[in-house]
């Protein structure tokens, strides 16, 4: 597929709705046609093409789960049958599964801004996130403090808890409006993830790396709603580490493997605690004791799930030839679209833009408050529009850029208008909660 690349198409879109996206464009799109002819002049459109999407669908959920790339179900199919079928143990090397964490983690790097031998693929974001953190208390032994903010995604907060109790350390909670106020010469760790989940708001990363390391502190990223959605430049912020999803704007499936960074000048001396002899310096050597792996592979565990990270392999095909600014660009289009949206047609029912209006500081996504928001989503996904809701009021919407077109976020907006002149929210059915949200 031909490359869809930075500059010309950023600025392609960017002169269809105005400046930066559609900022500062209020009122400018007033119809659905309006909607069409911005998909007609989308450089990214044909982007879509590379996902299966359901039909009579608009999939608002891709920050929770990406949609289906074309190819990953051959490509896994392919892996079942042939390699782990027909040619079984013997793909570990004729289809070299044993580099995969490698090999996924190198990809994924571009996306990130990382040099190709810094990132790994494997486990999930909250084991990647423990070995982390350990290991960057182990950088500070003098330190006694694991800063983060109390709205962190509860695992993180959570993982965090527990690193501290393991390592004698203090869990401190910073306000997330000054992080630097809590930074101080007994912080080891400073732990944040770069994008809210709840309302989207992203956060200066530079600024707040080079905080962190003024305090002699460490920085670590969660990069769970920014992979893939938004620019992030690991390297330029000069980041000490990061974690983040494979299942979300990476869409590499349900529970796809995670991934973990370490910059080049702590690969040497990170000591993670799950020392497993896929991070060993010879695995197949055996030996007794444990020699770590010379670089970033010293953060792998375990035998890595192959057909998961075969799925996310292929998912990550759908970034081929695809720069994240232009990507970047179409988001902000989208997101700006829609909360101008909702703002001049769902206000008057009681529902507010909870995400922050300033392009710098909004991820890819944009959260609604409403008193009612758990039923208003439910009801909203009875009629094909596919959000989620996280407590205690938000309606959570994303826009993942390579495959939303304006046009659904026109139709959502009405759908929205819809359920909410109704009151379709009040029906019984929409009340009851289901297990996952
Ligand atoms: C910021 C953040 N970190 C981590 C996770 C999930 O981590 P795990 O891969 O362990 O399920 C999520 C899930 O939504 C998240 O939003």
């Amino acid at each position: 597929m031909a490359g869809v690349t930075g500059v010309a198409d950023a600025a392609g879109i960017a002169g269809v709705t105005g400046m930066a996206g559609l900022a500062g464009t209020t009122g400018m799109v007033s119809s659905r046609a309006e909607a069409e002819l911005l998909d007609r002049r989308d450089p990214l459109a044909s982007l879509r093409d590379r996902f299966v999407l359901p039909g009579g669908v608009i999939y608002l959920d891709g920050n929770s789960l990406g949609a289906l790339p074309r190819g990953v179900a051959e490509r896994v199919a392919r892996a079942v049958e042939s390699e782990w079928g027909r040619d079984l143990i013997r793909s570990w090397n004729s289809a070299d599964w044993i580099s995969l964490p490698r090999r996924v983690g190198a990809r994924i790097a571009r996306l990130v801004g990382a040099p190709q031998d810094s990132v790994i693929a494997g486990d999930s974001t909250s084991v990647q996130l423990f070995k982390l953190l350990v290991a960057a208390a182990r950088l500070r032994p003098q330190r006694r403090v694991i800063l983060t903010e109390p709205g962190n995604f509860p695992t993180d907060s959570y993982v965090a808890a527990s690193v501290a109790r393991l390592s004698g350390l203090q869990l401190r909670w910073c306000d997330p409006a000054d992080v630097e106020a809590s930074l101080d010469e007994d912080v080891a760790v400073l732990s944040l993830t770069h994008v809210d989940y709840r309302t989207g708001r992203m956060h200066d990363a530079a600024a707040i790396t080079a905080a962190a390391h003024r305090a002699g502190a460490l920085m670590l990223w969660d990069l769970a709603h920014s992979a893939g959605a938004v620019p992030v430049a690991l390297q330029q912020w000069d980041a000490d580490l990061a974690v983040g999803c494979g299942y979300k704007y990476l869409c590499g499936g349900p529970g796809a493997p995670a991934f973990a960074y370490v910059h080049p000048r702590w690969q040497e001396a990170l000591d993670q605690p799950l020392a497993g002899w896929m991070g060993h310096a010879a695995p197949f050597a055996l030996e007794r004791d444990y020699r770590p792996a010379a670089g970033i592979g010293r953060v792998a565990t375990g035998t890595p799930p192959v057909l998961s990270m075969v799925a996310l392999d292929a998912a990550l095909d759908a970034f081929d030839g695809v720069s994240i600014d232009a990507l970047r660009t179409k988001s902000l289009a989208l997101t700006e679209l829609f909360g101008q949206l909702a703002d001049e047609r769902l206000a008057t029912y009681g529902v507010s833009v909870a995400s922050p209006r300033e392009p710098a500081q909004r991820g890819s996504q944009v959260s609604l408050r409403h008193e009612q928001a758990y039923a208003v989503v439910q009801a909203l996904i009875a009629r094909g529009v596919v959000g989620d809701y996280r407590e205690p009021d938000l309606a959570r919407f994303g826009f993942a850029p390579l495959y939303i077109p304006f046009v659904d976020v026109w139709d959502a907006v009405e759908q929205l208008a819809s359920v909410l002149a109704a009151e379709e929210w009040r029906r019984p059915e929409h009340q009851v909660r289901a297990g996952v949200t």
